[in-house]
C-alpha cells in the first residue's frame, strides 16, 4: 500500500505491522464491541451547517485547555503498553506529538518510564494519567514523581473500577513479551502483567492491583496530595459531571474508553450535549472515541467540547514508521480540522458554536 492519505488506511497497514495478540489488543472493545462501532456511528449522525462567504484566508487554530495553550484542539489519549507497536514506544510518541504541537497524555500503565518520556517535551502539555491501584502509597509515589518530571496535569480514570472483557485478549492470554515491564512502576514496585490460563492477563492485573473501591472521597484525597490540576477521564452523565465540578475537578473528558470498559454504554458525541448543558460553563469539558476525521473535531467543538483526544489512529501510525507514523497521522487530522473550519466558515476555534451543527437522529 502507498502511504496512507487518511487514518482509516493507517488502521489497514497497521494490521500487517503487528503480532496478533498486540493488533487484537489494540483494536478490541468489550464484549460484543457495540459501543466501539456505536462511538463511530454517532459521530456520523451529526452534519454540519457551514456558514458561507466569510473570510478564512487566515486561520487560528489555537485554544486553552485548563489554562495551558495549544497549537490545534487535539491530545494525545492515554494508551498502554505502546512498546508492542515500536521498541520506541511512549517515547516515539511524545517526540511527535511535541513536533506537531500536540498534547499527550502518558498513561500508568506505559513502557518507557514518566521520567524518560517527559524528557521528550517541546512546549506541548504532558499530562499523567492515573490508575489508583490498592497500594495508596504506591499511587501517591506516582503522583509525586509526575508532579516532579513537569507533567502539568493529571487525568484520573474514572471508568475501570475493573477492567472490561475483550473477548480476543481471553482467548490470546494477553500478557506482555519478557522483554517489557510497568515502567512506572517496576522501579518502585515488584509487579508485572501476569500469565493467566483462559483469561486476559491485564484483566488479572486489574482485579490483583487496581482499587475498585474508589470513590468522589478519593478524587478529594488526590487533590490533597498535589497542586496539579485534575480532570476525570470516563464521565458519561450529566450529574456525575457536576459532581466532577463540586469535587474540585478542573475538567472532564467525556468518555468510554473507546468502548473498552462497559459494552452497551451511551456514545460519547450522544453523552455530550446533556453533559455540556449541565456544566458548560463550570468546567473544560474534552471528548474521545471514534475521532478519526477533522470534520469530527469540528463536530466536537460545536458541540461544546474545547478540545478532543486521539486514541487508536496514534498507535496505527506508531506501528506503520514510528514517530513518522504518529506525526503523518497527527498532520492529517490537523489539516482535515484546518480545512473544516475554512469550509464551514470559522477563521478560529471560537467562530466554532453550536448553531454549525446538528443532530439527524
Ligand atoms: C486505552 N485507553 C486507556 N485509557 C486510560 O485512561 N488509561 C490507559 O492506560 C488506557 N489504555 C488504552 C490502551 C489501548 C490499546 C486503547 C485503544 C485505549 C482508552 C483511551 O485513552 C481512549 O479513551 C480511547 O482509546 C479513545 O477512543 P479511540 O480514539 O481509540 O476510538
Ligand atoms: C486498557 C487499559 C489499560 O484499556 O486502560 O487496556
Amino acid at each position: 500500500m502507498s502511504r496512507p492519505i487518511n487514518l482509516f488506511e493507517y488502521e489497514t497497514l497497521a494490521k500487517q505491522h503487528l503480532q496478533l495478540m498486540a493488533l487484537d489488543y489494540y483494536r478490541s472493545g468489550a464484549l460484543d464491541e457495540i459501543t466501539l462501532k456505536e462511538n463511530r456511528l454517532a459521530i456520523n449522525r451529526y452534519q454540519l451547517r457551514p456558514r458561507m462567504l466569510v473570510d478564512v484566508s487566515q486561520r487560528d487554530l489555537t485554544t486553552t485547555i485548563a489554562g495551558q495553550s495549544l497549537a490545534i484542539p487535539i491530545l494525545i489519549a492515554p494508551m498502554a503498553f505502546q512498546c508492542l507497536a515500536n521498541p520506541e514506544g511512549e517515547i516515539a510518541t511524545a517526540q511527535a506529538a511535541g513536533s506537531s504541537g500536540v498534547g499527550m497524555v502518558l498513561s500508568t500503565m506505559s513502557t518507557k518510564s514518566l521520567e524518560t518520556v517527559a524528557a521528550q517535551r517541546h512546549n506541548t502539555p504532558q499530562w499523567f494519567q492515573l490508575y489508583i491501584h490498592r497500594d495508596r502509597s504506591l499511587t501517591q509515589a506516582l503522583v509525586q514523581r509526575a508532579e516532579a518530571a513537569g507533567y502539568s496535569a493529571l487525568c484520573l480514570t474514572v471508568d475501570a473500577p475493573m477492567l472490561g472483557i475483550r473477548e480476543s485478549d481471553r482467548r490470546n492470554q494477553f500478557t506482555l513479551p519478557k522483554t517489557m515491564e510497568l515502567a512506572n512502576l517496576v522501579s518502585m514496585v515488584d509487579v508485572a502483567i501476569p500469565q493467566t490460563r483462559e483469561e486476559s492477563g491485564l484483566f488479572a492485573y486489574f482485579a490483583q492491583q487496581i482499587d475498585p473501591s474508589v470513590t468522589w472521597k478519593d478524587v478529594e484525597w488526590l487533590q490533597s496530595i498535589t497542586s496539579l490540576p485534575v480532570l476525570l477521564k470516563g464521565i458519561l452523565r450529566g450529574d456525575d459531571a457536576l459532581k466532577a465540578h463540586e469535587h474540585g475537578a478542573k475538567g472532564i473528558i467525556v468518555s468510554n474508553h473507546g468502548g473498552r470498559q462497559l459494552d452497551g454504554a451511551i456514545a460519547t458525541f450522544d453523552a455530550l450535549p446533556e453533559i455540556v448543558a449541565t456544566v458548560g460553563d463550570k468546567l473544560d469539558i474534552l471528548v474521545d472515541g471514534g475521532v478519526r476525521r477533522g470534520t469530527d473535531i469540528l463536530k466536537a467543538l460545536a458541540l461544546g467540547a474545547k478540545a478532543v483526544l486521539v486514541g487508536r489512529p496514534i498507535l496505527w501510525g506508531l506501528a506503520v514508521e514510528g514517530t513518522k507514523g504518529v506525526a503523518h497521522v497527527l498532520e492529517l487530522l490537523k489539516d482535515e480540522f484546518d480545512l473544516a473550519m475554512a469550509l464551514s466558515g470559522c477563521a478560529s476555534i471560537k467562530d466554532i458554536d453550536s448553531s454549525l451543527v446538528i443532530s439527524v437522529k
